[in-house]
């Protein structure tokens, strides 16, 4: 029998859609999973020529061509080293091992190192855009050899999604554990950017009193715009719908606590690790461990002062204010993310090109959004490689002509006493960065003055301590 040309381990969602689309390509694919029920119903399902699976993990490895290469997409964590276990005995020199899951970077490094001592190679790919994007067309950060990068670009190129120019959203992000630390950060912006059009929902309703309804056909507007995305597109559809089980909108029955899985934390974690300025991704996991202290929150709305502003700046004006807003927040999150990026390749060695990030999150992904090519074009339009978008002309053009109507309703947020940490986190963060003397001069006398931890002077260089008392 004619041995497949790709192994896959994990038919949950992810791993069930991502088999479908690699056979669909053309590359006969082999699946296993642990529960073997779950494997055998899947192929009845959707078995064919190209799709069949094994029973056990020893038939699965021995049926695939060499070098092997095998897909990991279970549960991230310790099933990811259990999966890996199994394999080891199984494997020989040059096969691949790739892990599609949402493992933490310093996993996969591990487990890059270790897998290396057996002569295995490991790759860490990224994945983003949920169920659909496996299915159709993911886009796909994975980090790993050069060597493994082109074995496996056959396979990535044909099953990504598609940029703006129609271009496979995919590239080698670099060395071990880049991918993954790229689809972490990835997944940090989306906490960033989500909760930045949950702020603009919440501004349209509470300072204008404004249906779900009327919110989408803004939404709506804002989405075939500047601010075109698959968050905002998305978003109609879930401010639209009604409840089947009641009369009004099923939004207006979702609880307001916010879930979160850990990857928005870890990249907050891993910029403050690094001395990466994060606000806004970080102000953004903050709104969600606010938004889950749902029964404390009940209790103190009764007891502060409510804001009686309201302003007089009419709907359309205040609209059109928001979109405007909404685009500075975005430049100002990806700018934050893509710093954070650079950082950490430049600690870790990974040869990244911040141009390819932006291209490949143009489609696929949660964050695909028209944001991202105009991100791409800037970083290749530059002479430096990989530059702080800030100190680029066309950026500095977009953000200066954000910032009135941004500081606008910032403004009204703050005054009608409704939260947006995003989008203040990501103003402050402009605003931090383009003040050329900030208040640190006063920090610094009082670290001198309670610790003698010294100050630097602006007018001569060296290390300076007075003797305050
Ligand atoms: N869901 C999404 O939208 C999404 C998007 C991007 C990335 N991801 C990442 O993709 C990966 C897969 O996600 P998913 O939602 O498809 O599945 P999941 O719910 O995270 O994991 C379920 C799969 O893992 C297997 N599994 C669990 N523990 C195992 C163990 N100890 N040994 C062997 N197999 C084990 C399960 O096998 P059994 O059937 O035997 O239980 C099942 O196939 C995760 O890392 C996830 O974070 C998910």
């Amino acid at each position: 029998m004619e041995k497949s040309d790709i192994g896959l381990i994990g038919l949950a969602v992810m791993g069930a859609n991502l088999a479908r689309n690699i056979s669909g390509k053309g590359f006969t694919t082999l699946v296993f999973n642990r529960t073997v029920e779950k494997m055998t119903r899947y192929i009845e399902e959707f078995g064919n020529d190209h799709l069949s699976g094994k029973e056990n993990i020893e038939q699965f490895v021995t049926s695939l061509s060499s070098p092997r290469k095998i897909i990991i997409m279970v549960k991230a964590g310790d099933p990811v080293d259990e999966v890996i276990q199994q394999l080891i005995p199984l494997l020989e020199k040059n096969d691949t091992v790739i892990d599609c899951g949402n493992s933490h970077y310093h996993d996969t490094i591990r487990r890059s190192t270790e897998l290396q001592a057996h002569g295995i190679h490991f790759m860490g790919c990224g994945v983003s855009g949920g169920e659909e994007g496996a299915l159709h067309g993911p886009s796909l950060m994975p980090g790993g050899s050069v060597e493994c990068w082109e074995l496996m670009k056959p396979v990535w190129e044909s099953i990504a999604a598609k940029d703006f120019s129609g271009a496979p959203c995919v590239s080698h992000i670099g060395e071990d554990g880049a991918g993954h630390y790229v689809k972490m950060v990835h997944n940090g912006i989306e906490y960033a950017v989500m909760q930045m059009i949950a702020e603009a929902y919440d501004l349209l309703k509470k300072a204008y009193g404004l249906s779900p309804d009327q919110v989408a056909d803004i939404f709506d507007r804002y989405g075939k715009g500047k601010l075109e995305s698959y968050l905002f597109e998305i978003a109609v559809p879930v401010l639209r719908r009604k409840d089947d089980e009641g009369d009004g909108y099923l939004i207006d029955v979702i609880l307001d606590k916010a879930g979160q899985k850990g990857t928005g934390k870890w990249t907050g974690r891993d910029a403050l690790d690094r001395g990466v300025s994060l606000s806004t991704i970080t102000e953004s996991v903050f709104a969600r461990i606010n938004s889950s202290e749902k029964n404390l929150r009940s209790v103190l709305s009764k007891h502060f002062q409510k804001s009686n502003f309201k302003t007089n700046v009419s709907l359309e004006e205040f609209s059109r204010q928001l979109e405007s807003g909404l685009y500075g927040g975005m430049l100002s999150a990806y700018t934050q993310g893509f710093e954070l990026i650079k950082k950490a390749a430049e600690e870790n060695s990974w040869a990244i090109n911040l141009s390819e990030i932006a291209r490949i999150w143009q489609g696929g992904c949660i964050i695909r959004a028209k944001i991202l090519q105009f991100l791409t074009e800037a970083y290749k339009s530059s002479e430096k490689e990989n530059p702080f978008l800030l100190e680029l002309k066309e950026i500095q053009n977009s953000i200066n002509s954000a910032l009135p109507d941004w500081r606008a309703i910032v403004s009204i947020s703050i005054q009608s006493g409704i939260p947006t940490p995003g989008l203040t986190s990501a103003l402050q963060y402009i605003d931090a960065m383009t003040t050329e003397r900030l208040p640190a001069n006063l920090i610094q006398g009082l670290r001198d003055y309670f610790g003698a931890h010294s100050y630097e002077r602006t007018d001569k260089k060296g290390t300076f301590h007075t003797d305050w008392i």
